[in-house]
């Protein structure tokens, strides 16, 4: 199949109003952490039946398009043998796997961040695909500081998102674009929002530089928020208003879908917010791309025990199907009940 069908039939199986991307690709550190939370050894068979009843929670497939996985999940399978990028897409769930290799720190730029896993990035992306990969996530992160982010850590962490969404277009795997400036901190929701506009112009710029087809990705952004120690937080109203003045002002229309990701939103906040930012027009559709959000009920019901697999799956159904809700401005904080 030719490299831009594949990423037109991807887009559409991934995009429409209702539903939302499931980020189930913690590494290995960040699910230890997790799984330590809740008293559980971070070993294979745990990661492996932890995600194996998520991607089996029967109807996610309404409310979820598709599933982002960590590369070790992609060659797992459930106790009946099938693979478990299969399980997903028996549900309708398209499987995607994050590319990039984790973060370090950005010499020449203090306090900035920059993200590794380019080189080989081709030949792997060949592997993911033959493993039912249809599209891919890479995240660059920023911390905002009062000298954070940089101009050089702007230029760098968009060159990265850039060089990594072309190559994946280039073998026909649609990327998840996702740069995410960071909630900690006491900045206040005006800082916030201006970082997060230069960081969407600067990386725009590059995508366009690189030739990356917009029509052809996903934009994965974090909400405009205040720092999360700032004393003077935000309504669900006021976050929906800055994110999509910030947006209007820095993403093309041609992007067919912005997946917001959760980056320490409480659940039940993640949700509103959600809600409140489709309360409004705009002109891409307003997703979804947790992990927390979505998991961590689901997480804090499995605590590793087989007999709390239904319950983890009820708990993951029901963020999945309020968040569904929240996908069309539909949702009312009386329905948690
Ligand atoms: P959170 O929604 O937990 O921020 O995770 C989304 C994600 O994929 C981060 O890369």
């Amino acid at each position: 199949m030719r490299t831009s069908q594949a990423m037109q039939d991807c887009i559409q199986d991934l995009v429409d109003d209702t539903r939302g991307i499931l980020a189930a690709d913690e590494s290995s550190g960040t699910i230890a952490k997790r799984f330590a939370d809740i008293q559980v050894e971070s070993t294979e068979e745990n990661r492996r039946g932890y995600r194996d009843a998520l991607l089996s929670a029967s109807g996610l497939g309404e409310y979820i398009s598709g599933v982002i996985l960590f590369e070790e999940t992609l060659g797992q399978h459930n106790a009946e043998g099938a693979p478990l990028p299969e399980v997903a897409w028996k549900q309708g769930i398209v499987p995607g796997i994050k590319v990039d290799k984790g973060l370090g720190d950005l010499p020449g730029a203090p306090g900035d961040r920059i993200t590794f896993g380019l080189d080989g990035l081709a030949e792997r992306l060949e592997g993911y695909k033959a493993q039912g990969a249809r599209f891919a996530k890479w995240r660059e992160v920023y911390p905002i500081t009062a000298h954070n982010p940089t101009a050089l850590g702007l230029s760098a962490n968009a060159e990265m998102l850039a060089r990594y969404a072309a190559q994946c277009q280039a073998l026909g795997v649609v990327p998840i674009v996702e740069p995410e400036v960071l909630m900690d901190g006491d900045h206040h929701l005006a800082r916030c929002a201006e970082v997060t506009e230069a960081v969407l112009q600067s990386v725009f710029a590059a995508l366009r530089q690189h030739g990356v087809v917009l029509e052809l990705m996903l934009l994965k952004p974090n909400m405009v928020l205040p720092g999360k120690s700032c004393p003077v937080q935000a309504g669900a109203e006021e976050v929906a208003e800055q994110t999509l003045r910030v947006l209007r002002r820095s993403v093309p229309a041609a992007v067919p879908s912005i997946n917001f990701l959760s980056g320490g939103m409480g659940p039940e906040e993640a949700t509103l917010n959600l809600n409140a930012l489709n309360q409004q027009p705009a002109p891409w559709q307003l997703s979804l791309s947790y992990g927390r959000a979505l998991q961590q009920p689901a997480l804090h019901a499995w605590r590793g025990q087989p007999e709390n697999v239904d319950a983890c799956q009820q708990a993951l159904l029901k963020r999945a199907r309020l968040n569904s809700l929240a996908r069309q401005g539909k949702y009312r904080p009386e329905l948690e009940e």
